[in-house]
């Protein structure tokens, strides 16, 4: 049996067959306390629809540098990179509400460099939102965004894209200033608009006085369990990397099964057993 339809109902309506119905931006923001968001990111297709069914939102995290293209940072990642994986993800899915990072660069300038610009990732992807990383001095910018109809989920804590202000990747909220300086960050990011935030890398507590102090959701990692989701970089999760950051429980060794079954493959092939009689075309 298909879960598609194809919708003729209204003039507005797709041509096209329509999957079921994606998560919506309210329908996140509906679960403030409620049952916890699920999210991880994803980069292809071919992920997207093995994660699909079991989240509510999927993110093209700008960690994709460091994940999928070895660079040494999230700096380098650019706008054509990102469009490029979040088009990718979008077509693999069609559960999870689809964001998309802003890559550094593309964003902090000023509100109408980033409206063009997440304008483009909403345009040439098909996702329903962007998310950009900063507090306070991104709020003006958020409010720009969501006042133009374009939403946003907020980033706020440890913040990747800092990495030269912050001078590692150690948790942040440590002295009475940075929890105040945090909590305020919060806020403001909520009172511009977002849909929702990612609140990465604090301590337990504050990211519990956080969440108790914004309306929309957040969503923790390396935060708490009282966070109004989670999310996880896939492949950390899955345990591709031997070494992950501490706030990372791997769910299981993709690694050794990897190296094992690359190890089966290279034994058929130096002992001629692969390809065999199935896999090869006669007559
Ligand atoms: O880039 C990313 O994957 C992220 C998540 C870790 C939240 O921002």
């Amino acid at each position: 049996m298909s879960t598609y339809t194809v919708d003729t109902a209204t003039s507005r309506a797709t041509p096209l067959p329509a999957a079921m119905k994606r998560v919506s931006v309210p329908s996140v923001m509906s679960r403030k306390g409620g049952e916890p968001l699920v999210m991880l990111t994803a980069y292809t297709a071919r992920t997207a629809q093995l994660l699909d069914p079991h989240c509510d939102m999927l993110l093209i995290g700008d960690s994709l540098a460091q994940v999928i293209y070895g660079l040494p940072s999230t700096l380098p990642v650019t706008l054509d990179m990102m469009i490029a994986h979040g088009a990718a993800v979008v077509r693999g899915s069609m559960h999870a509400l689809v964001i998309v990072d802003m890559p550094f660069g593309s964003y902090e300038e000023s509100p109408s460099v980033a409206f063009r610009n997440a304008a483009r990732v909403l345009a040439e992807t098909g996702a329903a939102a962007v998310k950009l990383e900063g507090g306070e001095a991104m709020a003006e910018t958020i409010a720009f965004l969501v006042q133009r109809g374009i939403p946003v989920m907020g980033h706020i804590g440890l913040t990747p894209q800092a990495i030269n202000i912050l001078g590692g990747y150690g948790a942040r909220g440590k002295s009475k200033l940075e929890q105040a300086k945090l909590i305020g960050d919060a806020k403001a990011v909520a009172t511009a608009g977002a849909f929702a935030m990612v609140v990465e890398g604090v301590l337990e507590a504050l990211a519990v006085e956080i969440t108790r102090a914004v309306p929309c959701p957040t969503i923790g990692i390396g935060a708490s369990a009282e966070c109004d989701g989670q999310v996880l970089v896939t492949e950390d999760m899955l345990g591709l990397f031997e070494r992950v950051p501490r706030f990372v429980q791997k769910f299981h060794n993709l690694a050794d099964e990897i190296s094992v079954t690359a190890a089966r493959y290279a034994e058929a092939v130096k002992a001629r057993t692969f390809p065999g009689v199935d896999n090869v075309y006669r007559g």
